[in-house]
């Protein structure tokens, strides 16, 4: 594959973090997250991780950059660099088309502890609307409803938590997040680089998940991008039987490979090497049930939640001072960082579970990216508001080093240069979280749109019903 530069998208490459020795780039990349000491090791603390944020925002690492699970960075003009082939002067070229795929911006936990919460969440701060209306000015205008939750004494049903939120819902924090979070994308890629028009037009199109996380996801930032638009706009969403993002269709072989391939060796170790962390949260907080012990991923959900949004990590309802201490985040935020890379890095059955969970996805980029390099795109800029679910496997597809979880807001921005270099006219740039991804295929800064599409191709199913089974 041919390399004809090595620049990063980042100028922040010799900022060590002051205390541990990581750069901020190397906090993306553990070099021994496949193996469960990574998550022993106490040592090791977050790995130059940032797990959190005040209630308000907009937050941002410090020095930016650097892995942050509450708010992760994006590209930013501050730090953003053509690739080096450009800026070198090897070659002549203008961005042609960007494809920039996001996770929600932070939220409130999905999953309430069992035993409950000793800790109200407030979300009056916060107004996530829901209306309809006909589709002509001239017909019915809605009043901009919003959803306010709120408890009733007389309900006999309890839900384990006090306060004015849904579980899911997104913070205050996160709006603010978001709305920055577009504005730098505007600076960049609109001020800057001249893709992004100056109004939203028929070369831009958006899409999101079912999930409201995603929908106010994706008014708060496209508001930072446009921060003058009048009037409504699609996110175009699939019918969510069928979606293609944030597993909406119904596949037997994503559950028959998952059990599959949590019944390795290697899985069984990262179990067996947190048994006396998973049994102290377990008696602490009533999380003892399969749901709560057999992955990291609600203990992870509910602590990020909750540090990510200016609260503390939680007690016992029963003895507040029995409380979960920063070094027990910690070790679940590395075992939850080596759950992510396993399930879409080094699991015996990756291709086939990145391939059932996303590759209907991943064929859809694949094909946009073609239409591209064929000078047949229709678009200029797409930006889709998914999940971690989605983003994982599309990293994984690309062969990221190693894989953390992909934080509230992490991005991958799938940028296209039109240049006049004769025997290749595309080049791609795959930026994550702001810094050029680094993969088993090298550093995806500056190679042939024709390369990204082949690297990416294995993991969209020729025939994914007789896959799915
Ligand atoms: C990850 O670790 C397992 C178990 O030690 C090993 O078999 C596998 O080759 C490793 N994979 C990578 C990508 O390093
Ligand atoms: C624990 O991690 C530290 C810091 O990365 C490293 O120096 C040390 O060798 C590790 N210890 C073990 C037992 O793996
Ligand atoms: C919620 O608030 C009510 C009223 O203050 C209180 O009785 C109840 O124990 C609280 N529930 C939780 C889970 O904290
Ligand atoms: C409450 O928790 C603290 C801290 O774990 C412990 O020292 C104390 O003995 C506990 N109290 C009771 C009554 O269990």
């Amino acid at each position: 594959m041919s390399r004809l530069g090595f620049g990063i998208a980042f100028g922040l490459a010799g900022l060590a973090s002051p205390v541990l020795g990581w750069t901020a780039e190397e906090t993306f990349y553990p070099a021994t997250l496949n193996d469960t000491a990574y998550i022993s090791n106490s040592s090791i603390g977050t790995y130059g991780g940032i797990y959190q944020a005040a209630t308000t925002g907009p937050t941002g690492g410090s020095p930016y950059g650097t892995y942050d699970y509450c708010s992760m960075p994006h590209p930013r003009v501050q730090e953003y660099e053509l690739p080096e082939a450009l800026s070198k002067g090897h070659v002549l070229g203008k961005l042609v088309y960007l494809e920039y795929l996001q996770r929600h911006q932070r939220r409130s936990p999905y999953n309430i502890l069992p035993g409950g919460e000793n800790e109200a969440y407030d979300c009056d701060n916060v107004r996530p609307y829901l209306y309809a209306g006909a589709d002509t000015s001239s017909g019915i205008q809605p009043i901009p409803m919003y959803a306010q939750t709120y408890q009733d004494p007389t309900n006999p049903f309890t839900p384990g938590v006090n306060g004015s939120c849904q579980y899911p819902q997104i913070t205050i924090g996160g709006v603010q997040d978001g709305f920055q979070h577009g504005k730098d994308l505007w600076s960049v890629y609109g001020e800057k680089l001249g893709l992004i028009p100056k109004q939203p037009n028929d070369r831009t199109w958006f899409r999101s998940s079912e999930s409201a996380l995603t929908q106010g996801s994706a008014g708060a930032v496209l508001r930072g991008v446009w921060p003058f638009y009048q009037g409504a706009l699609p996110l175009h969403q699939m019918v969510s039987s069928v979606d293609t993002v944030n597993e909406g269709y119904s596949c037997s072989a994503i559950s028959s490979t998952l059990s599959a391939l949590e019944s390795t060796s290697e899985w069984n170790d990262h179990l067996a090497v947190t048994e006396e962390l998973r049994s102290t949260l377990g008696s602490m907080l009533g999380a003892t049930s399969s749901s709560w012990q057999d992955t990291f991923d609600h203990f992870s959900d509910n602590f990020q939640a909750r540090l990510c949004n200016g609260y503390e990590l939680p007690c016992s309802l029963t003895n507040s001072s029995n409380c979960v201490t920063m070094e027990m985040a910690e070790e679940v935020f590395r075992a939850g960082d080596w759950e992510w890379n396993y399930y879409w890095r080094t699991n015996p059955d990756v291709v086939k579970y990145i391939q059932v969970v996303e590759g209907l996805f991943i064929g859809e980029i694949v094909a946009r990216l073609q239409a591209v390099l064929d000078g047949k795109s229709s678009l200029d800029y797409t930006h889709i508001f998914i999940h971690d679910g989605d983003i994982g496997p599309v990293l994984g597809a690309l062969g990221i080093d190693a894989l953390r979880w992909p934080a509230m807001a992490s991005n991958i921005a799938f940028e296209v240069w039109e240049t006049n270099d004769q025997s290749n006219r595309y080049y791609a740039r795959v930026l994550y979280s702001g810094w050029a991804l680094k993969t088993i295929h090298g550093t995806l800064d500056w190679l042939p749109l024709a390369d990204l599409i082949d690297i990416m191709s294995p993991y969209v199913p020729e025939d994914i019903v007789s896959l799915c089974g």
